[in-house]
């Protein structure tokens, strides 16, 4: 929400999104977020900008193997620091900026490292996903928001 109050023009559109796809006549629902993909975006840029687990639990290499261009003999202990990755210039533009438009190209979200990648990411995702947008869209459609200050 500190986000989006920095961004009104964000606040705008998401308003604007659930007006036309949902309404005021009813509360957003949990089957309404696939209709409501700004929604998402802004969960994605929250969670690349504010990482819940900014340096993932350590991993541990099973045998010997090759991560981009680092060979790690077996037993190596790996700590992956998804923040950094998330603020890498290489990887996005404007790293520090507030821009859930970002994700409206779909293929940025396989680069977000917030819920680790493989066969331990996080199985939670989705349920939180969908949990934290809905938290976002009912505070969106039942109050106003903005700054009191600058
Ligand atoms: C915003 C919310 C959440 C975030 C940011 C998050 C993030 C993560 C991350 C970074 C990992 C470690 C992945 C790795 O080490 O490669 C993880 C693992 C895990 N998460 Fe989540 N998680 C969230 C919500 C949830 C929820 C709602 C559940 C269950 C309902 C859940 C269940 C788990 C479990 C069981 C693991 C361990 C998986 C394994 O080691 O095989 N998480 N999560």
């Amino acid at each position: 929400m500190a986000n989006l109050l920095n961004h009104p023009e964000v606040i705008k559109k998401a308003k604007n999104e659930i007006d036309t796809h949902v309404g005021s006549d009813r509360l957003v629902e949990e089957s309404d977020m696939s209709k409501l993909p700004y929604i998402q975006c802004i969960v994605y840029e929250t969670l690349r900008l504010h990482p819940a687990a900014p340096i993932w639990s350590p991993h541990l290499s099973s045998e010997d193997c090759i991560v981009g261009k680092y060979n790690l003999p077996k037993d190596t202990i790996v700590l992956v620091n998804a923040w950094a990755a998330h603020m890498d210039p290489k990887m996005w533009s404007d790293p520090t900026h507030f821009n859930p438009e970002r994700f409206e190209n779909e293929n940025e979200v396989n680069r977000l490292l917030s819920f680790g990648l493989g066969r331990r990411a996080c199985p939670g995702s989705n349920l939180a996903q969908r949990t934290v947008g809905l938290s976002i869209a009912l505070l969106l459609q039942c109050f106003e928001w903005k700054r009191i200050g600058k």
